[in-house]
């Protein structure tokens, strides 16, 4: 069920936005039988649609054997509870954050990512939480992999819906501690990955778009990719030597994808701070999708939200092998910076690729010269190894070098420095 709301902003026209919420559909495992929209000035306060619609939707469901309707837009917890209410408890009312948690939760491989995902699934259960909800939330929790799946043991005087608060708070606290818990893990592990100070490119972009092809094509990864919406949950890191011979990490994260509630950025923050540790961001579109530029913008929001979108970036411009000859997507599209068109599947444009992201990389280098005593020729093999050489002449009491530095090496330089520009 879509609704076009007459005068608001929308990213995505109705029926794509419709087409898009039926691939999300398909990747939960659910059979699509029948699609309808309503145009309306607002949302109705009770039941979000019309009345009409709602007799409408009652035929179709009868007539093609629903079990679920999705809608395409958040529901209130009121207007979940109302179409319960006239709909019954045999048909489940889903809206779009629902379908994507859980999606989210079929697809979580890390401990942490399981727990992100049931956090976020329990938050946006809590304030919709009825008798008929936990009953059908149940059935969704044990498929889901959710701990709210058992029968909870009602307490002296409490009735089952109290129950069932008393349960999921005590759920939800247990998780911010396991979640804590597992960030300091990773904090420690980050630490140990700056100490190779080697840059990271971080790969955004709409989902579906070929960030794991991608990435897969870059460095043999191995990563899944697959033609389904968010196969990619838990970021991968993997190296990558550049054509200048610098080594350097590229790491693959969660797909975007537009009306991302932002409980949903909210739960993902640590896996998307990924994003904020990177020293370029390289973004993805598909060059094909008819909402190109669209997803873009979708993107950007985020990236906005995140507040990344200052990051030098280059756009890969991808599934150059589906557009026609002479088709020209970086004019097309009207991509601002540097940009290159590529096929992930062919490996076509990847070596500009390469050479795209290296350029910005040196470019957004600190410029500096430094005086290295000879006896620290482990430094002046880092500066040729991670950073950019200008010149190198030998003084007496050691080397001078002018070149440019990845930002996160300069301390290692600072003793040394003769200027910073
Ligand atoms: P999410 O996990 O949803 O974020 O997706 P993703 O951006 O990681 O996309 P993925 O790499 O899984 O690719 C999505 C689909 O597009 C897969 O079916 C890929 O085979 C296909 N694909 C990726 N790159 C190309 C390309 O260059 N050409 C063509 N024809 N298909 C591609």
């Amino acid at each position: 069920m879509g609704v076009e709301l007459k005068g608001a902003r929308s990213l995505i026209p109705v029926d794509d936005s419709l087409e898009e919420l039926t691939r999300l559909a398909e990747t939960a495992g659910i059979d699509v039988l029948g699609k309808t929209t309503q145009a309306l000035e607002r949302p109705y306060a009770a039941t979000y649609i019309g009345p009409g619609k709602i007799e409408e939707i009652k035929i179709l469901v009868e007539e093609l054997k629903v079990d679920v309707i999705i809608f395409d837009d958040e529901l209130s917890p009121r207007h979940q509870r109302e179409l319960e209410k006239i709909f019954g408890e045999d048909i489940k009312i889903i809206d779009r954050t629902a379908l994507i948690l859980d999606i989210f939760a079929l697809h979580a491989n890390t401990h942490e990512g399981k727990l992100q995902v049931e956090l976020a699934q329990l938050e946006y259960r809590v304030p919709r939480l009825t008798r008929l909800w936990t009953h059908l939330a149940r059935q969704a929790g044990g498929r889901a992999g959710g701990s709210t799946g058992g029968v909870g043991v009602r307490g002296p005087g409490e009735t089952q819906l109290e129950t069932d608060r008393r349960e999921i708070g005590h759920r939800i606290s247990a998780i911010k501690k396991d979640l804590e818990d597992v960030r300091a893990h990773r904090e420690r592990h980050r630490t140990k990955r700056q100490q190779t100070e080697l840059q990271v490119v971080a790969i955004v972009g709409y989902t579906n778009a070929g960030k794991s092809t991608l990435l897969n094509r870059l460095s043999d990864a191995g990563v899944l990719s697959a033609d389904m919406l968010f196969a990619t949950l838990d970021p991968t890191t993997r190296k990558v030597k550049m054509p200048g011979g610098r080594e350097v990490l590229f790491t693959d994260t969660v797909g975007f994808i537009q009306k991302l509630p932002t409980e949903i950025v909210a739960a993902f923050r640590a896996t998307l701070e990924e994003i904020a540790e990177a020293d370029l961001l390289l973004h993805i579109v598909d060059a094909t999708h008819p909402n190109a530029i669209a997803q873009i913008d979708a993107v950007e929001d985020i990236l906005a939200e995140l507040e990344v979108d200052q990051m030098p970036m280059v756009t890969a411009l991808n599934k150059a092998d589906l557009l026609p000859a002479g088709r020209d997507p970086i004019r097309e599209l009207d991509i601002e910076g540097p940009a290159v068109v590529v096929s992930a599947a062919t490996g076509q444009g990847m070596e500009a690729l390469l050479t795209a992201v290296e350029a910005v990389m040196v470019q957004s280098m600190k410029p500096l010269q430094i005086r290295l005593p000879y006896k620290r020729g482990d430094l002046l093999s880092l500066f040729y190894e991670r950073g950019q050489v200008d010149s190198e002449e030998h003084a007496g009491d050691g080397v001078v070098v002018y070149g440019r530095l990845p930002a996160r090496l300069i301390p290692y330089f600072e003793p040394y420095l003769l200027t910073n520009a």
